[in-house]
């Protein structure tokens, strides 16, 4: 599929509420799967990367049923031996998250996905569950990767990378686990799965880059829970806001969760206009509406804590950053390549076809602004960020732009489309 975007666009303007977070529809699928009883989820994100966990989910006996677009039922019971390969196709949240829960269920099961999800990196996660006394085979700790449940004991680990997933399927393994499981982490990645768990009774004790589980007798029970709208899907409408002219946008009900806001606090020490109305908590969770309208940018130095606090938004980051006054430098962000595509190596590829002045390093890369960015032919390298990203770019060049590749869109935001249509933008 590709989209084209005939010439700049004039205004985006309009209040929208983006889907469901992908990260806490995740967990609150697993959770519903493991938990005994019938869970509720409502604001649930239905689109390619939750397919993948629902699949794999009913391939293991569980059964969920939608009540409405974006509302699921979903009823957990004990795990059967799957008959088939669970495939978690191109969701590394799907595979790394599964084989933390499966470690510890009396069955045997092989997950795998596509040609990249193969190449992404696993050992991050085998390795700590095998510590706990996980059994988990496949070549060079690639997928397909074979589990078979065992008894696990608890774990004092420190985490070489900060990453959500890792700390997740530790989690998961660590609710089944005997004895308490201590997690030490190098920066502060998404704590969705242990506010949700606090939510479910359990105890989860955090504090300074240490997260404690103590796991309890007896079966999780089954919740009822509202997902916010995904800070990281209404990021390509944030961006947009602020780099396409006279634009004035409102975003309805969007998570704030400390942990994910990285970048509204680059772009609004960049000088963009974004302002935090309605602000409130459901499922331990803070959500806000936000304002954003157009302004000058200015470039801005991001490494760090704030580099996890925004990983998943380099690839419009740097589409926003191609408008600011000065120069952007990203460091310490070597992780974007082992994301859905080398979101470093593609991300700068394609932005130079649109003329942008952006070199490639090592960890990160470094952007020149601003420019007027060119009409052009660019792919999204099956990566649902980048082709969004890519999509933004073109509403502010000169000119005609084709991205091909737009199907992995729906990966994660199904209607994007038909928002930026809805908001002003003239896209076919
Ligand atoms: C996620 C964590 C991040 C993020 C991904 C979703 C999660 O991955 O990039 O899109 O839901 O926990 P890592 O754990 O690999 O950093």
């Amino acid at each position: 599929m590709e989209i084209r975007i005939p010439e700049a666009a004039k205004k985006l303007r309009g209040s929208v509420r983006p889907p469901g977070d992908k990260s806490i529809s995740h967990r609150a699928l697993l959770l519903g799967g493991i938990a005994q009883g019938t869970s509720r989820i409502q604001g649930f994100l239905r689109a390619g990367v939750t397919d993948a966990m629902l699949g794999c989910l009913k391939t293991l006996g569980v059964d969920a049923e939608f009540m409405g677009d974006d509302d699921l039922v979903i009823v957990g019971r004990p795990w059967h031996i799957p008959h088939e390969i669970l495939d978690c196709q191109n969701s590394g949240a799907t595979i790394r998250m599964l084989l933390g829960a499966l470690a510890a269920q009396p069955i045997e099961a092989t997950l795998d996905g596509t040609q990249r999800l193969r190449k992404r990196p696993m050992k991050r996660v085998v390795h700590p569950l095998r510590r706990m006394g996980a059994d988990i085979q496949g070549t060079d700790d690639q997928p397909p990767l074979t589990v078979r449940g065992r008894k696990l004991h608890g774990i004092d680990y420190e985490m070489p990378v900060a990453s959500a997933q890792v700390k997740t399927a530790i989690l998961l393994a660590a609710l089944f686990a005997e004895g308490p499981t201590t997690i030490h982490e190098p920066g502060p990645s998404r704590d969705h799965t242990e506010r949700m768990l606090r939510c479910l009774g359990i105890a989860v004790n955090a504090k300074d880059g240490e997260v404690e589980l103590i796991p309890e007798r007896g079966p999780l029970s089954a919740f009822s829970l509202v997902i916010p709208a995904d800070i990281s899907s209404a990021a390509f409408l944030i961006s947009a806001a602020a780099v396409v002219p006279a634009s004035k946008l409102k975003l309805k009900g969007v998570g704030v969760n400390p942990t994910r806001t990285g970048l509204l606090d680059v772009l609004q020490e960049m000088g963009a206009d974004i302002r935090l109305e309605n602000e409130h908590e459901s499922g331990l969770e803070p959500i806000a509406d936000l304002e954003i309208r157009h302004s000058k940018l200015r470039g801005v130095a991001v490494s760090g804590q704030r580099v996890v606090r925004m990983i998943d938004e380099f690839p419009i980051f740097a589409v926003a950053a191609t408008q600011a006054e000065g120069e952007t430098v990203v460091s310490e962000a070597a992780e974007l390549r082992l994301k859905e595509s080398d979101r470093i190596a593609s991300l700068v590829g394609e932005l130079q076809k649109m003329g942008a002045q952006i070199e490639a390093r090592e960890d990160g890369f470094v952007v020149a602004g601003p420019t007027r960015l060119q009409g052009a032919a660019v792919d999204s390298h099956k990566d649902h960020r980048l082709a969004m990203a890519l999509t933004v770019a073109g509403l502010i060049a000169e000119g005609s732009t084709v991205v091909r590749g737009a199907e992995c869109i729906r990966q994660s935001y199904p209607d994007f489309i038909s928002t930026l249509t809805s908001c002003g933008a003239e896209l076919a």
